[in-house]
C-alpha cells in the first residue's frame, strides 16, 4: 500500500487542515507513513505569514530533492498558504511553485476534493474512489484527528479585514462562515467520540456569521486594492442559521451568530463536552455579551485571545487594524470585570514601517497595562502583494525590529513569572494532552501548562494537580 506523509508549518488552522487532508489521502487509498524516507506521497501544507515561514518550506523542500533523484516516483505536493486563493490551476503563482524541483502538484486546500483528479493527472495509473462530485466542500471531509479528546473545529474560512501588513486575505480568500448546524453537528460527533475539549478556529471568530460576504453577498472593492472579487453568495442572507432538521426556522434573535454558536456547542455538556475555546476573535468584533458568555456558560474557560498587534494609535491605523488603542484597553477592562480571573494573551508586531520607538514603547506600555499572560511576538516581515508590501517603506532597521522584540519577550516574561507565580499551592484542573513514562503534561482552564508525574495511564482525562512549583511559562505539580 502506498504511503503518505504531510509536513504542517504554520497555525492551527493548518494543522486542522492536515487532518482533512489526512483523512482523504486515508480514502484514496495511502496509508500514513512514519517518516519521510518510507512515503510514496510527501505533502507540505504551508505556511506564508513571514518569510522565515516561507524559508523553512523551502529548506525542508530541498531536503527532498536528492531523495526524488532516487525514487523518481515520489510524488510531492504543496497545498496551504503558500497557494494563493487567487491562484487557479496552471496560473502563474502555481507555475513558479511547480517548477521548484521537487515538486508535482499544486493545490489550493479548497480543492482537497479534488485530489484524487490531480494525482492522476501526475499518475495516470492512479485509480481515484473518490470522483470530484463527491466532496462539496473539504468541510464535508470527515477528519482524521490527531487527538479524540481535543478537537479543533474550523467555523470560518478566509479573512475579511486585510491588515495592511497580512497575507492571510490573500492566501485563503473571503471570509466565508459554515453553517452553524453543520459546526454543530460536527462538534456534537466529536463529543460523541470522546471529545472533552473543543477549540473553534477563525481568523476572526467573533465575526462568524456577520461577515460582509454573510450580510451581503455581491461584489466589493478594498480601498482599490482588490478588484472585483465575487462572494458567493452569503449563506446567511435574510436567513435565520439554525434551521432544524425538518426545515421549520426557529425564532429569529438579535444575538450575534457567535453567541448563539457558543451557547449551542456548550450545550453539548450533557454529553461529555468539558471544556469549549475559540482563537481568535477581533477586537473590532468583540464584545461585552461575548465576554459574559465566559461566565454563563460552564463549558466556556476563562482565557482570551485577544490579538492588538501595537499599542499605538497611529501604527494601528497604518495597519488597518480598525479599532484604538482605548477601544482595546475598555475591552481588556470588561473582561477584567465580568471575568476577573480571565487569563488574556495577545499578538504583537515588533518594527511595522515608520514605528517610531516612542509609539513601540506603548506597545510594551500596552502590555503591562492589560497584563497579558502570553504574547506572541513576531518582527514585521513584507509580504509580497499586501498594502503594506507595496505601499509603505520597511524602514525600521532588523537590529532594531530584534531589539524591539527581545524587548517584548523580556517584558512579557516578568508579568508572565507573576502571573504564574499566583498558582503556587492552588490546585487546579488539568485535561492531560501528554504523557511520557511517568511524565505527565496538560492545561488548566487558564491555558497553562502544567507538569506532574503519574504511574496510571492518564492522557484524555481530566485531573487535579496542587500547584507545587511555578516558572516564567509553566507550572510544576503533584496529583490529588
Ligand atoms: N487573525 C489573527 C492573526 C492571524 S496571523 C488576528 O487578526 O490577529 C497571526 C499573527 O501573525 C498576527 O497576529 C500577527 O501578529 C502576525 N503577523 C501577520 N502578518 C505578519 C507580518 N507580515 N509580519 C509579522 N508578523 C505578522
Ligand atoms: Fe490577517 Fe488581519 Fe485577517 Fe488577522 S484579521 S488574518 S491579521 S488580515
Ligand atoms: Fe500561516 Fe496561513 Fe495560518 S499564512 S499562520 S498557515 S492562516
Amino acid at each position: 500500500m502506498n504511503k503518505y506523509f504531510i509536513n504542517t508549518y504554520g497555525c492551527q488552522m493548518n494543522y486542522s487542515d492536515t487532518e482533512r487532508l489526512s483523512a482523504i489521502l486515508e480514502q484514496l487509498g495511502y496509508a500514513p507513513a512514519q517518516t519521510e524516507n518510507e512515503a510514496d506521497f510527501v505533502l507540505f501544507n504551508t505556511c506564508s505569514i513571514r518569510q522565515k515561514a516561507e524559508d523553512r518550506v523551502y529548506g525542508q523542500m530541498r531536503k527532498l530533492v536528492r531523495m526524488k533523484r532516487e525514487r523518481p516516483n515520489l510524488l510531492v505536493g504543496i497545498t496551504g498558504c503558500m497557494v494563493r486563493e487567487s491562484s487557479t490551476i496552471n496560473s502563474e503563482e502555481q507555475d513558479k511553485l511547480l517548477k521548484q524541483e521537487p515538486v508535482d502538484l499544486v493545490f489550493k486546500i479548497d480543492d482537497l476534493p479534488k485530489l484524487g483528479g490531480l494525482i492522476k493527472e501526475v499518475q495516470p495509473d492512479f485509480k481515484t474512489p473518490i470522483s470530484e462530485g463527491d466532496l462539496e466542500s473539504y468541510f464535508h471531509i470527515a477528519p482524521k484527528r490527531e487527538s479524540k479528546v481535543q478537537v479543533w473545529v474550523p467555523i470560518q474560512t478566509g479573512c475579511d479585514k486585510f491588515c495592511t501588513y497580512c497575507i492571510v486575505p490573500f492566501a485563503r480568500g473571503r471570509e466565508t462562515s459554515r453553517p452553524m448546524q453543520k459546526i454543530v453537528d460536527e462538534c456534537a460527533a466529536a463529543v460523541e467520540s470522546g471529545a472533552a475539549e473543543i477549540t473553534l478556529l477563525g481568523q476572526t471568530v467573533d465575526s462568524y456569521g456577520i461577515s460582509v460576504q454573510d450580510k451581503l453577498g455581491g461584489r466589493v472593492k478594498i480601498d482599490g486594492e482588490i478588484p472585483n472579487v465575487v462572494f458567493n453568495q452569503g449563506i446567511f442572507k435574510g436567513e435565520n442559521m439554525m434551521a432544524s432538521s425538518d426545515g421549520a426556522r426557529q425564532k429569529e434573535t438579535a444575538e450575534r451568530p457567535f453567541v448563539t454558536l457558543l451557547k449551542e456547542i456548550d450545550k453539548l455538556k450533557a454529553k461529555g463536552l468539558k471544556r469549549l475555546r475559540y482563537s481568535s476573535p477581533h477586537p473590532q468584533d468583540f464584545c461585552e455579551e461575548l465576554i459574559i458568555l465566559h461566565k454563563e456558560l460552564d463549558t466556556l474557560q476563562p482565557w482570551i485571545h485577544l490579538p492588538v498587534q501595537s499599542g499605538n494609535n497611529k501604527v494601528l491605523k497604518d495597519m488597518r487594524r480598525t479599532y484604538t488603542r482605548e477601544h482595546y484597553l475598555n475591552l481588556i477592562k470588561l473582561i477584567k470585570k465580568h471575568v476577573p480571573d480571565c487569563a488574556i494573551s495577545t499578538d504583537i508586531i515588533a518594527g511595522f514601517p515608520g514605528e517610531t520607538e516612542e509609539e513601540f514603547m506603548e506597545s510594551i506600555d500596552l502590555m503591562k497595562e492589560m497584563e497579558c499572560d502570553m504574547a506572541f511576538m513576531a518582527q514585521y516581515s513584507p509580504r509580497r502583494g499586501t498594502y503594506s508590501a507595496k505601499h509603505l517603506k520597511d524602514d525600521v532597521p532588523k537590529e532594531e525590529k530584534a531589539r524591539r522584540f527581545h524587548m517584548l519577550n523580556d517584558t512579557l516574561t516578568e508579568i508572565s513569572r507573576q502571573k504564574y507565580a499566583q498558582f503556587m499551592g492552588q490546585t487546579v484542573e488539568v485535561l492531560v494532552e501528554r504523557q511520557d513514562g511517568q511524565r505527565c503534561s496538560g492545561r488548566t482552564p487558564h491555558y497553562k501548562e502544567v507538569f506532574f508525574n503519574s504511574g496510571r495511564d492518564l492522557v484524555g482525562k481530566l485531573v487535579s494537580v496542587k500547584v507545587t512549583k511555578t516558572d516564567n511559562f509553566f507550572l510544576k505539580g503533584e496529583l490529588v
